[in-house]
């Protein structure tokens, strides 16, 4: 038996302790915000936070979690009443298909968790390991940015930059 605390609730689980915790959260937990994408630590769509961590879901097992809390995106907000990383996220269309979303969002939660005004590098280097096939990068850095209070940059050829 695996017991994981997930967004606060206990749970117990017979599941193989090699499990990556990401199967965990979408097949036992039926909670379905983060994403498989590359299942190899290589994308992000899967990041959770695991105490204060955001961490590639697809490659921790369950095993491995102990009695760290975990959380998905389900923690912070609804439809009806969603958070503010995610009503930015809709306000500055961050999202194309979507499928990163989820992912970026717990990643920059995490930073804003530790530190509410990061500077612009900070941001960056933060976001890097997750990544946007559709490339949306620079709305999706709008939004944390209107949420952490952080300006706009100057236009100037960095900005173009992908993450
Ligand atoms: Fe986990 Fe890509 S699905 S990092
Ligand atoms: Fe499609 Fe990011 S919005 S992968």
């Amino acid at each position: 038996m695996i017991s994981l605390n997930v967004n606060g609730v206990q749970h117990t689980l017979d599941i193989d302790p090699s499990t990556p915790l990401l199967y965990a959260l979408r097949n036992d937990l039926e909670l379905h915000g983060a994403k498989f994408g590359c299942g190899m630590g290589q994308c992000g769509a899967c990041t959770a936070i695991v105490d204060g961590e955001p961490t590639f879901s697809c490659v921790v097992p369950v095993g491995a979690i102990g009695t760290r809390p975990v959380r998905t995106l389900e923690s912070l907000g609804t439809p009806d009443h969603p958070g503010p990383l995610q009503k930015a996220f809709v306000k500055h269309q961050a999202a194309q298909c979507g499928y990163c979303i989820a992912g970026m969002i717990m990643r920059a939660q995490s930073l804003l968790e530790r530190n509410p005004h990061p500077t612009e590098e900070a941001l960056r280097a933060h976001m890097e390991p997750n990544l946007c096939r559709c490339g949306t990068h620079m709305r999706i850095l709008a939004a944390i940015r209107e949420v952490a209070g952080l300006p706009e940059p100057q236009a100037h050829p960095a900005s173009a930059q992908p993450l």
